[in-house]
């Protein structure tokens, strides 16, 4: 599965070629696995909510929640600064808020991808108005390329390349969330 433009996975993509593969299924489940270890180590004790920023993080978020070994709650939240352009628009918008009671909890924060940073920023100013316990965030790209302060990003996956990324949750106007690998969009 490492062919960007191999059978598999233009049959996937219903024939949109990718430029390449960045990161493939053994690399992202072993980082995956590395993450879930740091995070299980990094918490001893205390109430432990893994929120996930939909819907990019789902994949990611259901890989590892199941590589963390200690008790912890799972709750979703989405926004959105994208719409169906390639470019941040900066505005975040908050589209849902969690139920869960926030108030003194540690709240791990996953994110699929941090690109200006500005989506982070504004939730965790949001989020930390709810007294949390503690606030981290763990992301599994980061582009690095963010201007905005960003101490609570505490757990990367991986620097991404300065590219559009598509594919194990990441989308490009809604499409190709669903590839098993994450693939530069051509
Ligand atoms: P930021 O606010 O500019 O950091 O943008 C973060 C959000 O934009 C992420 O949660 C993603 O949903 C989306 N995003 C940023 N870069 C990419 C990309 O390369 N592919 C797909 N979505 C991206
Ligand atoms: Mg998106």
């Amino acid at each position: 599965m490492s062919m960007p433009s191999s059978p598999e996975v233009l049959r996937r993509t219903g024939g949109r070629r990718v430029k390449a593969i960045c990161f493939d299924e053994a690399r992202i489940a072993s980082r995956v696995r590395e993450l879930g270890a740091e995070i299980t180590a990094a918490y001893p004790d205390g109430e432990l909510l893994v929120l996930g920023l939909l819907k990019g993080s789902f994949i990611f978020l259901s890989d590892l929640v199941r590589q963390i070994e200690r008790p912890l709650q799972v709750d979703f939240l989405a926004a959105s600064s994208y719409g169906d352009s390639k470019v941040s628009s900066g505005t975040v918008h908050l589209l849902y808020d969690p139920e869960t009671q926030l108030e003194g909890k540690h709240i791990l924060l996953v994110e699929d991808i941090i690109d200006t940073g500005k989506t982070l920023q504004r939730l965790t100013a949001l989020l930390g108005e709810r007294r949390p316990g503690s606030l981290a965030i763990c992301a599994l790209l980061d582009k690095e390329i963010s201007v905005v302060p960003r101490s609570e990003l505490r757990f990367v996956g991986f620097r991404a390349p300065a590219a559009f990324l598509v594919g194990y949750g990441l989308d490009h106007a809604e499409n190709f969330r669903h590839l098993p690998f994450i693939a530069d969009l051509e």
